[in-house]
């Protein structure tokens, strides 16, 4: 582990450069996009970069080679180069807990010939018994289906994996995720399952996850139930894996010794997915594949490292973001992806983003004087286009937009995947140019409407366009090539946090409320425990539903 100490910024320096960026905005401010497009003819080749098998075209992004400098200056100012490289060195880039973060180092000793990690050996030798059938349960069944029971990071990534690569399935054992502690997810998943070859992979890195308990705890009552008396303690421990960096919490819950997988502590939760939680992934798309997962975001850490920063895709990724939402005012970020096979891709990248950088205060504990991580959110395409495009299109708010395109997919239907890539270009072109008044009235004359009648309806259809975005294209979506998105993401927010000041690997927020949870359980339960006013009255409520 490396020790050594956080680049730390010149802060008078940080101030001049981030009001040559608000000059700088008013500045472009004032040239419509179309026009920033039109003019320079090279415009598409100028801003792009490819690597890693992804291209990032941001050509339809509101700056130019100036914009460019001043954001590429202010991250030599915040001594980015010098920050990648002690992230990537194992220097403790979590401040508040004094920790690095390891999850790159994960994937990279997994891969040398030298020194396979060893959490990923075992995680390989167990997803080949279950593949294999060599894996009994209680009965002497193979396994058919495994319900992987976790939340947050411990589930994200890892249903992520299991959907997006569903060409490269190997398994004949099916994958279920339970995350909420709703009892409708465990009992709508239980529904389907045989409990004699069904197999429990619990993932919580604190192994005190409170949904996650509670549905394993249940998870094991039905389990039980069901086998009655022909199974021992012992046969239902063949039933549970856990992968915790707690195993002495895991063991207290009789999950059999061998059966804990540890997770490193040093591996953030939302980065839970490069280590052995992912094993439901792993039997999925059987080992290889996900080592070609690994070894796809190792690429991307190696161009994350080595690229300069005017070429390298996460630290422009991350410029641009910052742009958008601290001087272009689009404080909400959407992530569109036309490829079903990455529908799960937007709500991953949502916790890695704000749960990394919803954050208030800098490294030093003082205020960040402007905004950080903004809301997240999206949906594949086309679905999107037929519910919450007209916000964008013709609303009032600015959304920094990323549109991934993927122009392969498995299947041999060419007029799907033809309008799966037109309707992305479209949406991105349409956003950008708009359509004005005259080119409305055209339109309407061509459906023979009365003058009046095009005059009465135009204000309706024109939009005003000026709305920039991001295209990221890949080819095929290989376990590679997706390994490389998520790491890509991934390290686009190191970037935003490291200009910000911000710690992108703590979550204290989100503490308070899980205590608040456990004195109102214990209120609704009927003991005296501390809620406010409005809190009891609907206490009092659920409690009197129950007395009647
Ligand atoms: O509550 C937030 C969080 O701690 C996330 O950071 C994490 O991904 C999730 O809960 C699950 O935590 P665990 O893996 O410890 O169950």
């Amino acid at each position: 582990m490396n020790t050594s100490v956080r680049p730390v910024p010149d802060c008078v320096a940080q101030q001049k450069q981030w009001q040559a960026l608000r000059d700088e905005a008013e500045r472009i401010k004032a040239i419509p996009l179309a026009i920033l497009c039109d003019e320079d003819l090279h415009r598409s080749t100028r801003y792009q970069i490819e690597d890693v098998g992804i291209t990032l075209n941001y050509a339809r992004q509101r700056v130019d080679h100036h914009t460019m400098d001043l954001l590429l200056n202010l991250a030599k100012t915040m001594q980015l180069p010098a920050a990648i490289d002690h992230f990537l060195r194992g220097g403790i880039v979590n401040s508040s807990e004094r920790q690095p973060a390891l999850h790159c180092d994960a994937r990279a000793a997994y891969l040398s010939p030298d020194n396979p990690q060893s959490d990923f050996v075992r995680m390989d030798a167990m997803a080949k018994a279950i593949h294999n059938g060599e894996w009994l349960g209680y009965s002497g069944k193979p396994m058919e289906a495994i319900v992987h029971i976790g939340i947050g990071g411990s589930v994200l990534g890892v249903q992520l994996v299991v959907s997006a690569l569903s060409d490269y399935h190997q398994s004949a054992v099916q994958v279920f995720f339970v995350s909420n502690v709703d009892y409708g997810d465990l009992a709508s998943t239980l529904a389907q399952l045989n409990p004699q070859t069904t197999l429990f992979v619990v993932v919580s890195k604190s192994f005190t996850t409170a949904e996650t308990q509670l549905n394993a705890r249940s998870a094991r009552e039905w389990l039980v139930s069901a086998a009655g008396r022909q199974a021992s303690a012992e046969h239902i421990a063949r039933h549970f894996i856990a992968v915790t960096a707690q195993p002495s919490i895991a063991a207290s819950f009789d999950i059999a010794e061998e059966n804990i997988l540890p997770m490193g502590k040093e591996i953030g939760g939302r980065y839970s997915l490069w280590s052995a939680a992912s094993l439901s992934a792993a039997v999925a798309v059987g080992m290889d594949h996900f080592r070609q997962f690994l070894q796809g975001a190792h690429m991307m850490d190696c161009h994350f490292h080595r690229t300069p920063l005017s070429e390298n895709l996460p630290v422009i990724l991350g410029l641009l973001s910052i742009w958008q939402s601290n001087f272009c005012d689009a404080h909400t970020q959407l992530i569109l992806p036309y490829d079903y096979r990455l529908r799960y891709f937007p709500v991953y990248i949502q916790q890695v983003i704000m749960e990394s950088n919803g954050k208030s205060v800098r490294h030093d504990g003082t205020l960040v004087p402007h905004t950080t991580a903004p809301a997240v959110w999206g949906e594949q395409g086309t679905n999107g286009q037929h519910s919450f495009h007209q916000w964008l299109h013709q609303g009032h708010v600015q959304a920094a937009i990323d549109f991934i395109v993927t122009l392969r997919d498995g299947y041999d239907q060419l007029e799907h995947r033809s309008a799966m890539v037109a309707n992305c270009l479209a949406q991105s072109q349409c956003l950008m140019r708009g359509l004005n008044h005259d080119n409305v009235m055209a339109l309407l004359h061509t459906q023979n409407k009365s003058k009046e009648e095009c005059e009465r309806l135009a204000p309706h259809l024109v939009a005003a366009g000026d709305r920039p975005s991001n295209l990221l294209v890949v080819e095929r979506l290989t376990p590679n090539i997706l390994g490389a998105l998520a790491a890509l993401y991934e390290h686009r927010v190191f970037v935003e946090s490291v200009l910000w000041d911000i710690n992108a690997f703590d979550q204290w927020g989100v503490e308070h409320g899980k205590h608040i949870a456990r004195d109102i359980e214990k209120a609704l339960q009927g003991s005296a425990a501390p809620c406010d006013a409005i809190s009891r009255s609907v206490v009092e409520r659920y409690r009197k539903q129950f007395s009647e």
